[in-house]
């Protein structure tokens, strides 16, 4: 077999579920877009589908790809659950191969693929594989979204230190304050994770009103504003659309 072309763009993961992924992930494909870059989105399994997955449809509409909403999930399941429980719930087995060649077919049809996984590292897809042997099957940069919230070091450092174990390039951490209000050791958190883990927070995703986060312009300009050009190049490259 003629070795594959290693895939271009992030894996964003999180430290837990519902901690900022699609968001951050939606500001992203928009910021690419910005810089001349065709990302194609790609969420290989949801959960909690009802029956839609609205993770893949908001990443779909973020960037616009030259491919149907439907290819943007290849397991969209009903049930809230882990993709491994959630599959099984359906007679469904999630097949590991099958995600790791959809990914390389729809890298194909951009040049920045952005992969949302389901929750966590340790998610179980199937057996006892998770989120962190499909990253590893995947090989692309490792971005990391936590919580501003109390308990985010902990989490931050457990799941950089899962990335490292297997290998995984991280290509950052990016925090996101999902809930209004900041308390007071929370400023705190970036240099205790960089400290302990020797990974630099890229920076900040604000809390931001409901019109300001389901507008993917608006999520944009927060996180370009959150991590300054300097996180943003190293997340998505340089290219502009002047250099094109
Ligand atoms: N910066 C923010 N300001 C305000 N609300 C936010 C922010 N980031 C995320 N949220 C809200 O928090 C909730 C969880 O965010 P999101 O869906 O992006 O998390 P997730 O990690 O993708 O979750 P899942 O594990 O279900 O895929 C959503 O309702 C989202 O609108
Ligand atoms: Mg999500």
């Amino acid at each position: 077999m003629t070795p594959r072309a290693p895939l271009r763009g992030l894996f964003v993961t999180g430290t837990d579920t519902g901690v900022g992924k699609t968001t951050v992930s939606i500001a992203l494909l928009r910021l690419a877009a910005r810089r001349g870059r065709k990302p194609i989105p790609f969420k290989p399994v949801e959960t909690g589908c009802d029956p839609k997955a609205t993770d893949a449809g908001a990443l779909w509409r973020a960037a616009r790809p030259p491919i149907p909403p439907s290819d943007v999930c290849s397991y969209a399941l009903r049930l809230p659950a882990a993709p491994a429980l959630a599959a099984t719930a359906e007679g469904v087995r999630i097949d590991l191969d099958l995600l790791v060649e959809r990914a390389h077919a729809l890298a194909a049809r951009g040049d920045f693929l952005l992969v949302e996984g389901a929750g966590g590292l340790l998610v179980p897809y199937v057996d006892a594989l998770t989120t962190v042997d499909l990253a590893v099957r995947l090989a692309l940069p490792l971005l990391v979204v936590a919580r501003t919230a109390l308990g985010t070091v902990n989490h931050t450092a457990l799941t950089l230190r899962e990335a490292a174990r297997n290998g995984l390039t991280v290509a950052g951490v990016i925090l996101s304050q999902t809930m209004a209000g900041t308390a007071p050791h929370e400023p705190g958190n970036a240099e205790l994770i960089a400290t302990l883990t020797g990974q630099d927070v890229l920076g900040t995703l604000p809390y931001l009103s409901t019109d300001a986060r389901t507008d993917p312009d608006l999520l944009a300009d927060a996180l370009e504003a959150g991590l300054g050009r300097k996180g943003l190049d190293r997340l998505l490259g340089t290219r502009r659309p002047d250099s094109v």
